[in-house]
């Protein structure tokens, strides 16, 4: 039985975490999936040169609104001096946690030395996680994968350096950057590292069930669990494990009526939160994964591409429900 959880000394209600990730987790899904069971929420990637440059569309993404706690807003970067800087701003937020990436395989990320590259050298990685740990007055946690490449597996030494320097907690990713995204998530390497540090560690990748979260929580004593993708247009997934590791029961999947509902109230959300034109287009991604299995999805896919407006996207949305019980 699973009950309240610490991760860098913030009381979480439950193991279960969403990752952060890029153009999805912006406070308009960190509330669902807050509302829909979440213990914490992470927050996209924000890159420290632009913050520092003063970036107004980076400062944004620095907000948080009251109904996300706990959050923790990661950075993106690899010089220290400018690592530091971004992190006093987000100091300045009301951030439960920073995170440094070190993870991100992204090639746009990686050639000037960031994120997966920055787990590479981990004396550096350690270097700026002290630097950062000394001026600011927040938690700073790390999450990385499991090595570079199938050669350069470090997962084990970069936790220790990061703990050593300060980190109060690390998140594993069991992939190499050199996988990106395919293959299986390899879990032995987080219970390796659970077995080698002190602080807490999240474990990532591949867990899209209940059953998942408890196999890894059980395969690797991580403390946590932190899902991505499986969140996709599924922010139950979130009540769904939490439920389930607590009780050994799981509950009953969203019916069409609920995933529209909260498609609906998402869209909402964002357009609230960026305005109708933007709003609405990043919005498309999102009501595709909502949608994703049922009845006739691929064809109103179509239609939600084409769609500009609020008023516009809502009908549509509700036309589909529609549909569903007609078809069914
Ligand atoms: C669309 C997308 C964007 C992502 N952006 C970030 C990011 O900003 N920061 C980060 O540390 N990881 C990012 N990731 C990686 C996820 O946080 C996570 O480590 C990875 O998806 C594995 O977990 P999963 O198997 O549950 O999806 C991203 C992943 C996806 C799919």
């Amino acid at each position: 039985m699973v009950d309240t959880v610490k991760i860098a000394g913030i009381e979480l209600d439950n193991p279960v975490i969403l990752a952060p990730m890029a153009g999805v987790c912006n406070p308009a899904f960190r509330i669902l999936a807050k509302e829909l069971g979440a213990g914490m929420v992470c927050a996209e990637m924000v890159s420290d040169k632009a913050l520092v440059n003063g970036s107004k569309k980076s400062e944004r993404m620095l907000t948080i609104l009251p109904d996300e706690h706990p959050v923790s807003l990661q950075l993106v970067g690899y010089d220290k001096e400018s690592m530091v800087k971004a992190a006093e701003m987000v100091g300045e937020t009301n951030a439960d946690i920073i995170d440094i990436n070190m993870g991100c395989p992204v090639l746009k990320i990686y050639k000037n030395g960031s994120g997966a590259a920055l787990a590479r050298n981990p004396e550096y990685a350690a270097q700026i996680v002290r630097a950062v740990v000394e001026r600011v007055n927040k938690p700073v946690t790390v999450k990385f994968r499991k090595g570079w490449d199938d050669d350069s597996v470090n997962a084990v030494e970069v936790a220790l350096a990061v703990e050593e320097a300060g980190a109060q907690a690390v998140t594993v990713h069991g992939r190499t950057a050199a996988q990106l995204y395919s293959g299986k998530a390899d879990w032995s390497i987080i219970r390796e590292v659970k077995e080698a540090v002190r602080i807490p560690v999240v474990g990532n990748g591949d867990v899209v069930e209940p059953e998942d979260a408890k196999r890894m929580m059980e395969l690797t004593g991580c403390d946590a669990v932190m899902v991505g993708r499986g969140a996709l247009g599924n922010p139950w997934v979130f009540r769904e494990i939490a439920y389930y590791l607590k009780t050994g029961e799981k509950l009953p999947r969203p019916d069409a009526l609920e995933r529209i509902q909260v498609a609906v109230r998402h869209l909402n959300l964002l357009v609230q939160e960026k305005g109708e034109v933007i709003g609405v287009r990043e919005m498309r991604k999102h009501a595709a994964w909502y949608i994703k299995g049922l009845h006739n999805a691929t064809a109103f896919r179509d239609e939600i591409n084409k769609e500009t407006t609020l008023a516009g996207m809502q009908e549509l949305l509700y036309s589909f429900l529609e549909h569903q019980r007609l078809a069914g």
